[in-house]
């Protein structure tokens, strides 16, 4: 009897483990590609360039919460954007190309790589889900963005 309690302890700590290790693998891939598709301009940190390209780190757009906010920071980064910014008294007013759109980068890690931002540098906003990520491009198309 005792020895079979214990044995389900470990089998317990362990599948917590495999959780631990399997969530740590999805922030890796996060950051992967997030150096290779976006850290030429928005950097490494983060932090982008002042006046150039503007800082995802601490970026009230990144870290949005509300269901439509929420849909254009998505759409931002589905489709691209350069309609220009103001970021911490900043204005930005080049052109951020469309990553997510032209096929150089699958859903899942498009979604691993924008969950990554919401969550490295500082940042604590909750995952987008895959749901928020097709909405967004359903949405997107119908407005021929
Ligand atoms: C070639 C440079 C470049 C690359 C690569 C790039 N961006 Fe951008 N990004 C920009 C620029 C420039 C802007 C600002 C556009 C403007 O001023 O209208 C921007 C804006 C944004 C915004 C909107 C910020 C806001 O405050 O609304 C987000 C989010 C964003 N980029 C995320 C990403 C992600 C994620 C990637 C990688 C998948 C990426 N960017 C790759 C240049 C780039």
């Amino acid at each position: 009897m005792i020895h079979q309690s214990k044995v389900m302890i470990s089998a317990a700590a362990l599948s917590l483990l495999m959780l631990n290790a399997a969530s740590a693998e999805v922030t890796q891939k996060g950051e992967a590609l997030y150096l290779e598709h976006c850290a030429v301009c928005h950097q490494p940190d983060g932090k982008g360039v002042p006046g150039l390209f503007p800082p995802l780190a601490g970026n009230p757009r990144v870290l949005a919460k509300e269901p439509k906010e929420i849909q254009e920071y998505l759409q931002r980064i589905i489709f691209g954007y350069h309609g220009g910014l103001l970021v911490n008294n900043r204005v930005y007013s080049g052109r951020m190309p469309p990553l997510g759109y032209t096929g150089n980068i699958n859903e899942s890690d498009l979604l691993k790589l924008i969950n990554y931002q919401r969550s490295a540098w500082g940042n604590d906003a909750r995952p987008i889900t895959f749901k928020e990520l097709a909405t967004a491009r359903e949405q997107g198309r119908d407005t021929g963005k």
